[in-house]
């Protein structure tokens, strides 16, 4: 782990040595390696809108599980949920009143949508869905678009961040795969697009309707940055999957209840199948794919697609989701959180421009990009692409050192409702400080 000047992490790095010599990196999943540390950073604890590390040093988490914990950590209203439904049973693997009972509280929240289905993590839940989809249509091939994530599963596994040797024309991308050992013949039934470009879109949607099952998108593109899709290409897609029967997957787990209560977009434009994860679970391990039941009686015992799983939908997890939901639905949580979220994107625009730093703040919610090198909005994954990563994590290294804590494996960060106007500005005098220092390099 790199060494850091006037700031000791002696436990952190021994706990490293440790970790490495029996977790393959030291980590439990890659995304957990900080790049700015060059390694994790081991906790103690989390508390609100804090995190605690092994060294003893306090951070402002921006990073809030990567997204799962839009409530902070330990929110009291979930751990009281928690531990109720935990007294009638510790994984009770069976159904219950509180699966359907937050079944019903979930789909009051998304109308035109009749049924849902819950498991564990969004990998899981994009892979059932597109698999719901594929049983549905009778046709096998799904287009994505290049900079969304989907999950590390083998359907969707391909042209998260490309690199650009690889990713071919901007106009026509190939596949890469994410990871080694997902199947060449996978890469046969998917298809890469440019985000929001209609004309792309249109042509292969037509050409291609005959073997496509699914197009699968995040509504908004959080994991390049927060990429929000132009009003036309939305109903473009909307219009075209309709047309030709295609089922359109909005992947909302990152987005949902991310800018208001529910569906990102709200009601403008209605997926047939959506699925939801990180923070709908109020921070814990649950996901859930919901859709007309045209489409979620596909599922298994009605229909022939296979959903099971001996770990979907313990009540215990369903119970956190529903502390999320009634949460979430309080009066004043969006307000508090877009309140938090105009003071810390217009405070680091001004700190960035006063420092005459290149760098673009795409706020969208409560979860934001922070693109070094940019200076305008980026429509699509090769916008994002021309980032200077080495300037982003100097900079994150140096927040760190100075108790803000950002993590990036994809460009965003965010907060939590846990956060308070106080934390965001001491965050900002924080960043002002690290953008001074990065001028000084
Ligand atoms: C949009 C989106 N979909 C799916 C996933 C995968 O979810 P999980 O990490 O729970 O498998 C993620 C995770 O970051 C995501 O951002």
């Amino acid at each position: 782990m790199k060494s850091i000047e006037g700031f000791a992490l002696p436990k952190n790095q021994s706990l490293y040595d440790r970790a490495r010599a029996v977790l393959p990196g030291g980590v439990n999943a890659s995304a957990r390696f900080n790049p700015a540390l060059q390694g994790p950073l081991f906790l103690e604890r989390g508390e609100g809108a804090y995190i605690y590390d092994v060294d003893g040093h306090r951070y402002i988490d921006y990073c809030v599980s990567h997204g799962a914990s839009l409530l902070g950590h330990g929110n009291p209203a979930v751990v009281a949920a928690v531990r109720e439904a935990l007294e009638r049973g510790l994984l009770l693997a069976y159904e219950t009143d509180i699966q359907v009972q937050v079944a019903e509280q979930l789909l009051r929240l998304f109308p035109g949508v009749d049924m849902v289905r819950y498991a564990c993590s969004g990998t899981e839940t994009t892979w059932h869905a597109l698999r719901v989809a594929r049983a549905f249509t009778g046709k096998w091939g799904v287009v994505k678009f290049e900079g969304h994530y989907h999950g590390v599963n083998d359907t969707v596994g391909f042209s998260h961040w490309p690199s650009l040797e690889k990713a071919g024309p901007a106009e026509a991308p190939r596949p890469v795969p994410d990871s080694a050992g997902i199947p060449p013949a996978s890469a046969e039934l998917i298809t890469i697009l440019p985000f929001n470009d209609v004309d792309v879109l249109e042509e292969c949607l037509r050409t291609r309707a005959h073997d496509l099952a699914a197009v699968i998108m995040e509504p908004i593109n959080y994991d390049s940055g927060g990429i929000r899709p132009t009003p036309e290409f939305l109903h473009a897609v909307r219009e075209l999957t309709r047309e030709l029967g295609i089922v359109l997957v909005f992947d909302e787990v990152l987005s949902g209840f991310r800018v208001q209560l529910g569906p990102a977009l709200g009601q403008e434009v209605v997926p047939d199948l959506t699925v939801l994860g990180k923070a709908v679970g109020g921070g814990m391990p649950i996901s859930a794919f919901l859709g007309r039941r045209e489409i979620m009686e596909t599922c298994t015992p009605v229909g022939p697609a296979l959903h099971s799983g001996t770990y979907n939908a313990p009540p215990v997890l369903v119970a956190a989701m529903g502390a999320f939901l009634q949460e979430a639905s309080r009066p004043g949580f969006y307000e508090h959180l877009h309140r938090l979220g105009d003071r810390l994107y217009n405070g680091l625009r001004e700190i960035m421009e006063r420092r005459g730093i290149k760098a673009w703040v795409q706020g969208v919610g409560a979860r934001f990009g922070l693109l070094f090198g940019l200076d305008r909005e980026p429509r699509n994954y090769r916008d994002v692409a021309k980032q200077d990563l080495a300037q982003m994590a100097r900079f994150h290294l140096a927040c760190l050192r100075r108790g803000v804590y950002l993590h990036h494996v994809s460009p965003h960060h965010g907060f939590s409702s846990a956060h308070t106007l106080a934390d965001i500005e001491e965050t900002l005098d924080v960043m002002d400080q690290a953008a001074q220092e990065l001028l000084r390099k």
